[in-house]
């Protein structure tokens, strides 16, 4: 009987990204990521967590390679923690592709929200979709973010905007969770957009008295389980006050406040936020001053989305100065019927060229800090003794490959998922 699942040994490079215990990076912390270099070896217990990291010597000494399931060979390569993905949309049904094409010749998020494309555009499908419909899709979409890394991911509903379409959604989630080898954390967003007939108003009282009770009471009957509660925080969307009542409403709820703020207008969404105990915001393009202050104090992680403001062609973030300032800066992929992005690597190359952020401070982004945003870093994000075993092997001789070499999956040689590998690169592919 092995008394181990798995042994990884004589790693090239074991990318630890935080070796102190730390919740998120801030600062200069995002500059210095912990990298063990040269025959190091990583030991993953039978419950798929790590048990024990060192130099191979002391390994090899301490544990028999017969009391392990599994034992993989990584010399010349790098194990690094699996890619935290903060904020994704990828429950729906009918894409957007027509839109794409609509944007490219000129109009811009809002004109096609406001003529009823958009995000209505997915409501009516996803409306019209069945239970099993959306999750055979979910879960497709779930299976190619594990192919580029990605074994924690958060996931919205939003696309319901109303009690049957929303929990629909919320079971697809859950239904999903069980199905794939990913981490998942689940948003409820029924404020994501107002639905079609409904005033902002009306459209507040119907999240906050019934969307919300009949979420609370399949969540107390242990039908349905969901982790944040979402709003999109916009000029002709939901207003700061209406956006704060829902948010409070899903924390008296027991939910984690995690919502859009400030991405095409600055409504001062980050202050609101900061004020009521946001543990993340998303966007925040156009966040103050005031804002990025705010952040700092509260601790509220700022979740990037470099994919967004790529195709929309916004103004990119001000992702220096929250740095400067202190802000735990996260990144998420956004993907959604707008921003059809399912690879981590790709928005981690994003944010180094159009963001201005360093491979390191991406790494810390798009690890440790993405699972703060989350409130799950005391589990996931970083690659040490007690932490769930989420692991990528790269087939490079330096982590940093991951990023240069932009929108190449190839790179990752295996995806490991609480010690168990759940995707390995198909042998045709070459390697650099
Ligand atoms: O984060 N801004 C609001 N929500 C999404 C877009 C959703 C959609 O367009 O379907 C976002 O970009
Ligand atoms: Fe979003």
């Amino acid at each position: 009987m092995a008394k181990y699942k798995l042994l990884i040994r004589s790693a090239r490079q074991v990318v630890q990204v935080t070796d102190t215990g730390a919740r998120a990076l801030y600062g200069s912390g995002m500059q210095h990521v912990a990298v063990l270099e040269g025959g190091h070896s990583i030991v993953v217990g039978l419950d798929g967590k790590i048990t024990d990291i060192g130099p191979d010597s002391e390994i090899l000494d301490k544990y028999r390679e017969g009391d392990f399931t599994s034992v993989i060979n990584a010399s010349g390569r790098c194990v690094m923690p699996g890619l935290v993905d903060a904020h994704t949309h990828p429950v729906w049904a009918g894409d957007r592709v027509h839109e794409f094409a609509m944007k490219l010749a000129g109009a811009s998020y809002m004109d096609v929200h406001n003529a009823g494309g958009g995000i209505h555009y997915t409501v009516d499908h996803t409306r019209r979709a069945t239970q099993e419909e959306l999750l055979e899709s979910f879960c497709g979409r779930l299976r190619a973010m594990v192919r580029f890394g990605t074994t924690l991911v958060e996931c919205k509903s939003g696309y319901g905007l109303d009690t049957d379409n929303e929990l629909k959604m919320l079971k697809v989630i859950d239904e999903g969770r069980k199905s794939v080898s990913i981490d998942v954390s689940s948003t409820y967003c029924g404020a994501h957009a107002v639905p079609k007939g409904l005033t902002a108003a009306e459209a507040t009282d119907d999240v906050i008295k019934r969307q919300l009770p009949a979420l609370q009471n399949l969540m107390a009957s242990g039908e349905l389980h969901v982790d944040n509660i979402d709003v999109f925080c916009e000029k002709g969307v939901f207003d700061v006050k209406q956006s704060r009542d829902i948010l409070l409403a899903g924390k008296a709820a027991g939910l984690q406040i995690n919502f859009h703020g400030d991405e095409l207008h600055c409504l001062n969404s980050a202050e609101m936020g900061a004020d009521i105990g946001a543990l993340a915001i998303s966007h925040l393009e156009e966040v103050s001053r005031d804002g990025i202050e705010a952040m700092t104090r509260s601790g509220t992680v700022a979740v990037i989305l470099p994919t967004t403001a790529y195709i929309l062609r916004l103004s990119p973030p001000p992702v220096r100065q929250m740095i400067t300032e202190g802000v735990a800066v996260a990144l998420g992929s956004d993907f959604n019927p707008n921003a059809y992005c399912l690879s981590m690597p790709m928005v981690m190359h994003l944010a180094c060229v159009n963001l201005r952020m360093s491979m390191p401070e991406v790494l810390c982004a798009s690890t440790i800090n993405s699972a703060a945003a989350l409130g799950m870093s005391s589990s996931h994000g970083s690659i040490e003794v007690g932490k769930v075993a989420n692991l990528l092997i790269l087939d490079a001789h330096r982590w940093e490959h991951l990023i240069y070499q932009f929108g190449c999956s190839d790179v990752i040689q295996h995806v490991i998922w609480h010690g168990d590998v759940v995707h390995s690169k198909s042998t045709s592919a070459t390697s650099s």
